[in-house]
């Protein structure tokens, strides 16, 4: 009898714990349990800014978050491109804003902060330098072993180059280019930063078409143009990205990373909106303006929205709606090199820690050929 029911109580165990087992292999889609730290502004603010200011916030407040009911301080109908991603990565809920007291970091955080720069320091946000050093005060929360294991995503620029243009609208390229090369200096540092005490797995966005975005076409009167000239430095940025990743990876053991061609992916929804089912690109949902591209959130504004936020590219003037967040994401965690490379989020995820990098970032090859705006392409290639 004894032995029976021993017997039963190791067979119940091995029962559950095969049960428990599976759960965790089908919610984590079979990946290490490992957390993603997001860095950057607007794009990847889960709700920081608040937890900065005592002024009320746009993105606290209705039509944000329209699709979730919740404006929680994150610029989308509903989700960002981070929540998809830690969900891809079997993480069950949103990732917090680290600067929420009594958040559950467990398994990530956002240190991303709205109005963030990677030069100068904003009224009541943080700067990248200013993150990333939040970040190492906080390193103890997590084990020594998790954090060379985990995600760092960053995103960020966007700020830099807006107030760039606005404030100096006739430079020239030389002044472009030293503009280009302090930004994407201070990129690098702050990544080693991130990788001295432990960090070891990167994502780092391209920028998007900066003179495109609403808010843009709408302050430069382009009307149904995008700005090239910001385009154009958008350009000069993202050119430095790959290189520069790999100056790391090949200087630092261990070192690994992947970039993520945003400019891009944006490119190719906007120029074949409706393969993409987008009915919207160069106006947002909401807001007001000539592209609807001002005041979201803000009271005084009256601003309007859109009946529809998933045929939007932008839900406001600069940020895209959930569904195209959503999307991205989706790129982010399997595409192929050439939308994210030298390799996906799942990859760079099941990469060895320690292991130094088997592939490098390449000049994309056919380049001219693919993205040429006036090339009839085939958009079967592309996802
Ligand atoms: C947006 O694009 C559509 C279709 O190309 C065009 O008819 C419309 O004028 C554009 N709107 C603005 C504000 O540029
Ligand atoms: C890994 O890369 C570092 C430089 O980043 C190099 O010193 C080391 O030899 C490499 N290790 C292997 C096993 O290739």
């Amino acid at each position: 009898m004894a032995t029976n029911s021993s017997l039963a109580s190791v067979l119940g165990v091995l029962f559950v714990f095969t049960l428990f087992h599976n759960l965790i292999t089908v919610a984590g889609q079979n990946l290490p349990q490992v957390a993603l730290f997001t860095f950057g502004d607007s794009n990847f603010d889960a709700g920081n800014r608040k937890f900065m200011t005592s002024v009320s916030l746009p993105q606290n407040f209705w039509p944000y978050g329209k699709s979730r009911d919740d404006p929680s301080g994150k610029f989308s109908d509903g989700k960002i491109v981070p929540d998809f991603l830690a969900k891809f990565m079997g993480i069950s809920h949103d990732i917090p804003p680290a600067l929420k007291p009594g958040a559950d970091i467990s398994r990530g955080a956002s240190f991303a902060v709205d109005s963030a720069t990677k030069l100068g320091t904003p009224k009541d946000s943080l700067n990248l330098n200013q993150q990333v050093r939040r970040f190492n005060q906080m390193i103890s929360s997590w084990t020594e072993d998790y954090i060379p294991k985990s995600v760092f995503m960053i995103f960020v620029g966007m700020e830099d180059y807006l107030s760039f243009i606005r404030n100096n609208p006739t430079a020239d390229g030389s002044a472009q280019k030293s503009f280009v090369d302090s930004v994407t200096t201070q990129l690098k540092y702050n990544i080693e930063l991130l990788y001295s005490p432990g960090a070891s797995k990167f994502i780092v966005y391209t920028l998007p078409p900066l003179g495109c975005l609403p808010i843009v076409r709408q302050e430069f009167n382009t009307c149904n143009d995008c700005y090239e000239k910001l385009n154009n430095l958008a350009k000069l940025h993202n050119a430095k990205i790959g290189p520069m990743m790999n100056d790391l990876a090949t200087s630092k053991p261990g070192f690994q990373f992947t970039v993520f061609d945003f400019y891009n992916a944006v490119l190719r929804r906007r120029q074949r909106n409706l393969n993409y089912r987008f009915s919207f690109t160069n106006i947002s949902c909401c807001a007001i303006g000539t592209h609807n591209a001002y005041g979201c959130g803000s009271p005084n504004a009256h601003s309007k929205l859109c009946e529809y936020q998933r045929s939007y590219l932008y839900f406001d003037g600069r940020h895209h709606s959930e569904k195209a967040q959503e999307s991205f994401a989706h790129l982010l965690f399997g595409a192929d090199p050439n939308v994210i490379q030298p390799m996906n989020t799942r990859e760079l995820i099941t990469h060895s820690v320690n292991a130094n990098m088997s592939e490098f970032w390449k000049e994309p090859v056919e380049k001219n050929l693919l993205f040429d705006h006036h090339s009839v392409v085939n958009a079967r290639a592309f996802m």
